[in-house]
């Protein structure tokens, strides 16, 4: 493991708290992401899925997990499924988990090798009336176009024990994982302070003519040093015109000096993520214009972010945020007064420069589970970030914090990272 050893405690809390919204007399299966293919025999990687990662902190592929709150004989009320290993795959990709290691990470007693999991789960089936399933409820059903593994397990169940009441287990967890725990908030914590040095080496490499892949294996040589896993996102390095692509990460242009940088990204550490932006000039210099921008962009997040604090429904805090940018659009002379007073309220001219939500949950996903219709409450986690896009100026401004709430308001995770435009022009000078 890259990390250190998240305490098992944790994964008996989130899953003492899954059990308990369970209904009566039902089981929980929960599976693992699969190893994703490319070609031949070459793998994109793995990343684990988060609802199994949540409730046992298995990081291994091929993993099941049932939950059973009610089972009749106690050792059939948790059962941690795990790939047994062999001579084959000790010699090609080395160790694999021991049963001792996965009851030691999760706090689950009872560990099967996982070509048992239907007999197994054969034995006690009949027993429940009722069966949890994952599922990959995003709203932007990012994985309609390929089977998972939750699906294969959806047909398998369904075909296998047609009879039995289907829930889903997704609705569970998307209301527990956007209230972080202060372990969950301790990793996302670290995954920050990684992103802060990462910008910081990224501001002293800065320099005209350099490639924006160049900045962006600044990030990687940080990321890797420093222990965290992985990208959270593939990181969007996007100088000039190319930061009015919001999801622009193809990172292959010359930053030209006159230009200033987008630097989207995110770490991922222990399957805790962060996502900030920032701005900066090639050429350690703002212009002037860059600096009106710059400045409007960074207002709104300080205004904005006042607003994530308990209580407040994100779709009130979306349209705050709007007016915030609105009212500098106006005085960047973007938009004319009197349009705006007279626009169609279903068709604000602000879209034209900004045209994306500021606010989204973050913790084991980026755009972490959890419903927008809900107020925010102590303990979660939310990104803001404003921005500013005018394409026929070449310049594309956005600045993205990670905020915890907390009772009194919220603090901000990300407070390390340089914002202010005397700090990023003093750094990139030194
Ligand atoms: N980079 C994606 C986001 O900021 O949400
Ligand atoms: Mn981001
Ligand atoms: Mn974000």
């Amino acid at each position: 493991m890259r990390y250190n050893q998240i305490p098992k405690s944790l994964f008996i809390k989130n899953r003492n708290n899954f059990t308990a919204k369970m209904r009566s007399n039902t089981l929980a299966i929960l599976t693992s992401n699969d190893v994703k293919h490319n070609n031949a025999d070459d793998v994109m990687g793995f990343t684990q899925n988060n609802d199994l990662f949540y409730l046992c902190g298995i990081d291994q592929e091929e993993t099941i997990l049932i939950v059973y709150p009610e089972a009749n004989r106690k050792e059939n009320r948790e059962i941690l499924f795990i790939k047994e290993t062999n001579e084959q795959i000790k010699i090609w990709d080395g160790e694999k988990l021991t049963k001792e290691q996965a009851t030691d990470i999760s706090g689950i007693a009872r560990v099967e090798w996982i070509h048992d999991f239907e007999k197994v789960l054969q034995l006690m089936a009949f027993e429940a009336d009722g069966i949890y399933l994952g599922h990959n409820e995003h709203i932007k059903r990012v994985t309609f176009n390929q089977q998972t593994q939750q699906d294969r397990m959806i047909n398998w169940c369904k075909e296998k024990y047609p009879l039995h009441d289907y829930h889903r287990a997704a609705k569970i967890t998307r209301d527990l994982r956007p209230v972080k725990s202060e372990e969950e908030v301790g990793l996302m914590q670290q995954a920050a302070d990684i992103s802060v040095a990462s910008f910081k080496r990224v501001l002293k490499a800065c320099q005209p003519d350099i490639k924006e892949f160049q900045l962006e294996a600044e990030l990687a040589y940080n990321l890797i040093a420093s222990g965290g896993t992985r990208h959270a996102f593939k990181p969007i390095v996007a100088s000039g015109k190319n930061a009015c692509a919001l999801h622009y990460n193809t990172n292959d242009d010359i930053c030209k000096s006159g230009d200033m940088i987008l630097l989207d990204f995110g770490v991922c550490y222990a399957n805790y993520n962060s996502d900030t932006t920032r701005c900066f000039p090639v050429n350690g210099k703002f212009s002037k214009r860059q600096k009106e921008v710059y400045s409007s962009v960074l207002h709104c997040l300080k205004e904005g972010s006042k607003l994530l604090k308990p209580g407040v429904i994100p779709s009130v805090y979306e349209a705050q945020m709007a007016k915030l940018v609105e009212t500098e659009l106006i005085k960047l002379g973007l938009l004319d007064a009197t349009a705006v007073a007279n626009q169609n309220p279903e068709k604000p001219l602000y879209k034209k420069y900004f045209m994306h939500g500021t606010a989204h949950h973050i913790g084991l996903d980026v755009h972490d589970v959890g419903l927008y219709t809900r107020a925010l409450e102590p303990g979660m986690v939310l990104t803001c970030e404003p921005g500013i896009y005018i394409p026929e100026e070449g310049i594309g401004c956005r600045l993205e914090n990670d905020y915890l709430i907390t009772k009194e308001g919220n603090i901000n995770l990300t407070r390390a990272m340089p914002i202010e435009i005397d700090d990023i022009e003093a750094l990139m000078s030194s």
